[in-house]
């Protein structure tokens, strides 16, 4: 895929190579065949089972981008978002495991780690033998994220680890833990580093699993770090450089989590769309009023614009572009168009979108939380004006 360069509309190329048609078209086959049986009675359950996990661990969705000598399936980042938007379409649940476990969890280790970390955690983690989790959030550090009070005192050998992380994806569900903590709070953002906790560490204790408004399938939990020690070869890269190692692993993640709105959105589209062919009001399809018909016109357009949006963000990641603001910019439309055009959808199915067997309903849920993790949408236009005032 070619793109806008430097505002110059040379090298457009809007089609995808035969390549990542496949890789979609496996991605929805899986969705649809896996993933739509079951989805209701998961939101309702709020589980998701070990063997769908398996499963996407099978087909390469755990370690989409990783390089195959660690386990990975070596794709690119386009390749990633097609299959979060498929995936996400129908099953948001499903998706934001696969996005922290590629964009945060792999990621964060294939670009900082040691070669012993990531022959040790990248390859079991690529493969989906391992799941993995990311911690930053805490409660007073969400949004504002170098005031961790989550402490790691060095040790000589070890670190010991107190404090407590917040809504935390995977959480129950993960082997490795990618910890942020402050180790010499003098220093500020300099001050932080990334660790890796393993489960079962002693004083390491995972909270209830947290009664969500949406992507209830997944697990979040609050941890508890009581004097966890951590060999000091668990640090990850070098003194000082985890709240860099956060903040550029968390611009990747909001790539996963726009192409997550983006199938969210897409998902609900498809769905309003079907249902007003079918539904008849008036001696005719809904379709064939106006009412209806400008909606779908609206949101089929607003979903085109975030879907350019969100390739042009992974198609700078893979040019080795730098993409903090472009991917900024994808979470931030995206996720405004998900949460809106899911509220279409459910006023096109009228009492029908109120119920959950028509699955609009729970995208619609499922949408608000892209507005909020990995960085609320104030959080993105903070990125973005940054971006815009330093060019
Ligand atoms: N790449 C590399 N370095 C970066 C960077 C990036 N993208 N962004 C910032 N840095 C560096 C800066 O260059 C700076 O370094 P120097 O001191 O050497 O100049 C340092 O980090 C501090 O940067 P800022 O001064 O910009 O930091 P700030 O305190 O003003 O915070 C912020 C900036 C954008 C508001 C940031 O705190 C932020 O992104 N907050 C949101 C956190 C977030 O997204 N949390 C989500 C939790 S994870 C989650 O949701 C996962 C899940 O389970 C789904």
């Amino acid at each position: 895929m070619n793109f806008l360069l430097n505002q110059q509309f040379i090298n457009m190329n809007f089609s995808l190579t035969e390549e990542h048609l496949m890789i979609r078209d496996a991605a929805r086959d899986f969705a649809q065949t896996e993933l739509l049986p079951g989805v209701i009675e998961r939101d309702n359950a709020q589980k998701f089972p070990d063997s769908l996990v398996r499963k996407m661990g099978e087909l390469g969705f755990l370690g989409i981008m990783v390089d195959p000598k660690y386990g990975g399936s070596g794709m690119d980042t386009i390749s990633y978002v097609l299959i979060m938007e498929e995936l996400s379409k129908i099953d948001a649940s499903a998706s934001v495991m696969v996005s922290v476990n590629n964009s945060l969890v792999c990621y964060g280790l294939e670009a900082f780690g040691s070669e012993a970390q990531k022959q040790k955690y990248l390859t079991k983690l690529a493969t989906g033998e391992s799941i993995g989790a990311f911690c930053l959030s805490e409660p007073e550090a969400g949004s504002d994220a170098t005031s961790q009070r989550t402490t790691a005192i060095d040790k000589g050998d070890y670190y010991l680890i107190n404090g407590t992380k917040n809504w935390i994806t995977n959480g129950g569900r993960a082997d490795f833990y990618l910890v942020i903590a402050q180790t010499d709070k003098h220093k500020g953002s300099h001050g932080i580093n990334a660790f890796i906790v393993e489960k079962g560490t002693p004083g390491f204790d995972i909270g209830p699993k947290e009664d969500k408004l949406g992507i209830r399938g997944s697990d979040t939990h609050t941890l508890q770090f009581n004097d966890v020690k951590v060999p000091k070869e668990n640090r990850i890269g070098d003194d000082g450089s985890g709240f860099r190692f956060a903040m550029k692993t968390l611009s990747g993640g909001r790539i996963g989590i726009a192409a997550q709105a983006l199938g969210i959105a897409s998902g609900a589209y498809e769905l309003a769309l079907k249902y007003s062919k079918e539904r008849k009001a008036f001696g005719t399809e809904i379709c064939n009023h106006q009412a209806i018909a400008f909606k779908l016109a609206d949101m089929y357009t607003e979903i085109e614009a975030a879907r350019m949006l969100v390739l042009k963000a992974a198609w700078d990641k893979d040019q080795g572009n730098n993409y903090d603001k472009s991917s900024a910019m994808a979470k931030l439309y995206a996720s405004k168009v998900a949460m809106e055009q899911t509220v279409e959808a459910v006023q096109i199915h009228g009492g029908n979108g109120f119920v959950k067997e028509y699955h609009v309903e729970r995208l619609m849920r499922d949408a608000k939380i892209t507005q909020i993790y990995e960085g609320t949408s104030e959080i993105q236009k903070i990125v973005i004006s940054r971006g815009l005032i330093k060019e």
